[in-house]
């Protein structure tokens, strides 16, 4: 169904379509636990076009079209293409579209991934676009809520840190207006989500604002931590007030409840200390794993792969 569609937002995918995200991704799971080797995009190539660090999010779509025997080109660094000596966007994308088939753009500037996806007929998919959104990651959020708690709906969710500049969370928040939820938002007050992003759910969904997280971490289901998002802030001295703000020991975890699961989309700072790491409730590893997997099936779905 979204074969050829650029992924922009979360909003371009409907829930009918997520449902068979997940179902592909399913499939895609068994095959990378049986180590059964797919070929459905043998002679498909996926640039990767990151003018901003990550490790995750391009290692996850590149381990994806390689276990699906495509080919992957792309930079990960802007020092090194030709976007350094001043070439735009558009020509940036225009060529990528004459030597690949799907194009993942990650970007410093909102909205980079859509006004990409004008300048060329091949799917674009938003690997995060600065402070806007990011929704494969949401995709894999999702699936990781859906294998670990064992449904979508009638949840308690927390979601944690910095709201202002954290495109996880926007992406994240749109998502779940369309489930039965029930969404927390803590933060310090310089951090609260942006007033768009919270207009476009209010009148779907339930969602209180907090400082203090310790008065909601009992009733949550899900526990989904960020990092406060440095590169963001126009004054670093803003950001060494705030860092350290939020901080998950096994203190906090103790007060969860036992089926409870912690989330971090990663790279963590200081935000989770590494002691919950071994605790049951800690499924940020794993989420990160499901990157792959469901990526795998956004991939196949885009370029109408066999399945
Ligand atoms: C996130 C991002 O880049 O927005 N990381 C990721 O893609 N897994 C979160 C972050 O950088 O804090």
């Amino acid at each position: 169904m979204i074969k050829n569609r650029s992924i922009a937002s979360i909003d371009d995918i409907s829930e009918d379509e997520m449902i068979e995200v997940f179902d592909v991704t399913e499939r895609m799971l068994s095959a990378l636990e049986s180590q059964k080797r797919l070929t459905s995009m043998a002679g498909k190539i996926m640039a990767t076009l990151f003018f901003e660090p990550s490790t995750r999010t391009r290692l996850s779509f590149e381990s994806a079209m390689n276990r699906l025997g495509g080919g992957v080109i792309g930079f990960s660094d802007v020092k090194s293409s030709s976007v350094s000596k001043g070439e735009t966007l558009a020509d940036t994308v225009r060529m990528a579209e004459s030597y690949s088939d799907i194009i993942v753009i990650r970007h410093p500037l909102e909205g980079a991934a859509r006004l990409a996806s004008k300048f060329t007929a091949r799917p674009i998919v938003n690997a995060g676009d600065g402070s806007g959104q990011h929704p494969t990651q949401t995709l894999l959020d999702l699936f990781t809520i859906k294998k670990e708690i064992g449904r979508l709906d009638n949840l308690d969710i927390t979601l944690v840190g910095d709201l202002k500049y954290g495109r996880t969370v926007h992406s994240l928040l749109l998502a779940l207006a369309r489930l039965d939820a029930t969404v927390h938002l803590v933060s310090p007050p310089s951090l609260r989500i942006p007033h768009h992003v919270i207009s476009a759910v209010k009148d779907k969904i339930d969602i209180t604002e907090f400082d203090d997280l310790s008065r909601v971490i009992r009733d949550t289901d899900v526990l989904y931590v960020t990092r406060i998002q440095k590169e963001r802030f126009p004054d670093t001295e803003e950001y060494q007030k705030l860092i350290g703000s939020y901080s998950i020991d096994s203190g906090t975890v103790s007060m969860m409840k036992k089926d409870s699961i912690i989330m971090h989309p990663l790279p963590r700072v200081d935000e989770i200390k590494p002691e919950v790491d071994t605790l049951p409730q800690a499924k940020y590893f794993r989420q990160a794993f499901y990157g792959v997997p469901v990526r795998m099936a956004l991939i196949t779905l885009l370029l109408g792969g066999d399945l």
